[in-house]
């Protein structure tokens, strides 16, 4: 069969990312720039500036990842381009951008769900994972766990009630003035600290066994440090760090664990941005080696947000002819498993 080689384009967030893939699974280029520098000024990302941002970086960032991979456009089979979920202003950027690559060099256009494509990073260092398998899926604004039945189809078995995982390490890493982005922080801080040394809440939603809810340990830990400043006291940041993480990873493991019982699932993966959190990795990879499922997680740098992971998505979703025409466009609140 020939090989399929696919260019694709990321901008939902804070990262200008382009990759050229080949068969979905072979990443022959990926080319992340990360604005994080300049949102950190100001705590969060600041849609108007991503926007403006990635206007900039977007065509030295395709370039750099053609000449990478040691391909021209000519060479392309299919142009892929996240258009949801995420900021409209960053996402119509990449959509753009795609749709005159695509018009210009008489390509298929294919649109790529963002979480999709996160999911869809365990298949590029794991040549053997198929579907189906059980995936939970953590990121900045996202937090679902999923049956992955085929390539692109998802049943939904769970979701966060109220803060995304990796919102609650932000707010929560904002809150001990750990700055922008907090999930790398607090995993690094926590390191340092113990872990039992402050109990926080573990959710339970009663008659969903698999939906989550974090904005009670993130209150809880919020009232601690009040209730300290109150008293004078002076709070160990690294064990109240490692303490919040751990209540976090026990709700995020045993719920998963929980699905891989019930829905007798016995390959796991763990995708987005917090999936490249160390005590959620080891937790994970113990919880799993301990019942006898297969583990799979792709690196820290395919976890956060890149380019490789909507080309490895792009490649299943061209295989099964989608198609997206020109009037493709960003849509920032698209729902998983929705065209
Ligand atoms: O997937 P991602 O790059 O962007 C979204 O699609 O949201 O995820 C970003 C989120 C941020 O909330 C960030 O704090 C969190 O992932 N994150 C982490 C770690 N690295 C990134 N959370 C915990 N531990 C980490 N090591
Ligand atoms: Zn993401």
């Amino acid at each position: 069969m020939k090989d399929i080689l696919i260019l694709a384009i990321e901008s939902s967030c804070d990262e200008t990312a382009a990759a050229v893939v080949k068969n979905g699974r072979t990443v022959l280029s990926s080319v992340i720039s990360s604005q994080i520098d300049l949102h950190k000024l100001y705590g969060g990302v600041v849609p108007e500036i991503a926007s403006r941002k990635h206007i900039e970086k977007i065509n030295p960032v395709i370039e750099e990842a053609l000449r990478d991979g040691g391909v021209t456009l000519d060479d392309l089979d299919a142009v892929g381009v996240t258009y949801g979920p995420g900021l409209v202003g960053a996402l119509l950027v990449g959509v753009a951008e795609a749709k005159a690559i695509a018009y210009a060099k008489k390509l298929p256009l294919v649109g790529v769900h963002h979480i999709e494509g996160h999911v869809s990073a365990n298949y590029i260092e794991n040549p053997d994972l198929e579907p189906p398998f059980l995936c939970l899926i953590v990121s900045g604004g996202h937090t679902h766990l999923v049956i992955v039945k085929d390539y692109g189809e998802f049943e939904i078995l769970g979701r966060t009630r109220d803060d995304a995982a990796g919102e609650a390490f932000d707010k929560v890493a904002r809150a001990i003035g750990l700055g922008y982005p907090g999930g790398p922080k607090i995993d690094r801080l926590s390191r340092e600290g113990n872990d039992q040394a402050i109990w926080f809440p573990r959710a339970k939603i009663e008659d969903s066994p698999y939906d989550f809810s974090f904005s009670g340990v993130k209150s809880a830990v919020l009232n601690y440090l009040n209730s300290a400043k109150m008293k004078g006291e002076e709070v160990n940041r690294a064990d109240l760090a490692a303490s919040f993480q751990r209540a976090v990873v026990d709700v995020l493991v045993e719920h998963t664990m929980a699905a891989a019982r019930d829905y007798h699932m016995k390959k796991i993966a763990i995708a987005g941005g917090v999936a490249s959190n160390g005590t959620l990795r080891e937790a994970m990879s113990r919880a799993c080696d301990k019942r006898g499922y297969r583990f799979y997680r792709p690196s820290p740098i395919l976890c956060t947000d890149n380019a490789a992971m909507i080309g490895a998505a792009a490649y299943y979703e061209f295989v099964k002819g989608t198609r997206h025409g020109w009037d493709l466009n960003a849509i920032p609140n698209l729902r998983l498993g929705e065209r």
